[in-house]
């Protein structure tokens, strides 16, 4: 084992050896320290969506990090028969129009697989998430990919990720009995296997949208970003 490198004097037939182990030792660290964060945003408007500012300022706390941008202002096509069919085929069985169905798919899961830090601005659209979104979450909910059936009952595939999400909302309290997108969006990602999904809010902005937004941005920056 090298411990340090006053050993390279002593042991000169270790010095390349150590030095490869000191190398690796530096990339390893430094490959932790680097979060790999996909930012969703959900909203349909850019100009003045107060979910996408959280979401900017929430991944601005993440500093180095490399960052995947996927906007779902830009609608992702809704499921259909062909891409149930395939989700459905075995994987050697697919045809090639139902592995054409499923391209799209298989890249957004490919992105979410390789973000362990995942950033999502989303609006309270009617009680609930924007279409937009829950487009994005059928896409990505895939038995095989995401999660996967056990005796037990259903196992999410996706392990160590962190999920932090930004809501933006007019009356809508996150976290009320009228708020049909927190408990929905804390089940799914943990039925995917990421049970670290934490919330930010600026909601009730119609109310009082100073002290909301204060509040949120508070929590933005109180957020533990070194882990
Ligand atoms: C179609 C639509 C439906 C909405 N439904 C709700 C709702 O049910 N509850 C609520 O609190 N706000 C609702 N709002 C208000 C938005 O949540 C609020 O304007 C929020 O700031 C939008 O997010 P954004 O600023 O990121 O665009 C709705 C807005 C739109 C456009």
């Amino acid at each position: 084992m090298c411990i340090n490198e006053h050993y390279l004097f002593i042991i000169p037939p270790f010095v390349p050896l150590c030095k490869v182990y000191i190398a690796e030792q530096k990339t390893l660290k430094d490959t932790k320290m680097t979060h790999q964060l996909l930012q969703i945003n959900a909203s349909a408007r850019k100009a003045g969506s107060v979910s996408r500012a959280l979401s900017d300022r929430i991944t601005a706390r993440f500093t180095g990090a490399t960052i995947t941008k996927r906007d779902l202002a830009t609608a992702l096509p809704q499921i259909n028969e062909n891409w149930v069919g395939a989700n459905f085929t075995p994987v050697d069985d697919r045809s090639a129009e139902q592995n054409a169905g499923l391209a799209l798919s298989d890249d957004l899961i490919a992105e979410f697989k390789a973000a362990d830090t995942i950033v999502i601005g989303t609006p309270i659209y009617n009680f609930a998430i924007p279409a937009a979104f829950k487009a994005w979450i059928d896409q990505v909910v895939r038995a095989g990919e995401t999660f996967t059936y056990t005796e037990t009952g259903p196992v999410g595939l996706l392990k160590g990720k962190r999920v932090i999400i930004a809501f933006a909302a007019g009356g809508t309290a996150i976290g009320s009995e009228i708020d049909f997108a927190s408990n929905y969006l804390r089940f799914i990602f943990g039925f995917m296997g990421i049970s670290d999904v934490q919330f930010v809010q600026a909601d009730q902005l119609a109310i009082d949208a100073e002290t909301s937004l204060a509040a949120a941005n508070d929590s933005v920056d109180a957020l533990n970003v070194a882990a």
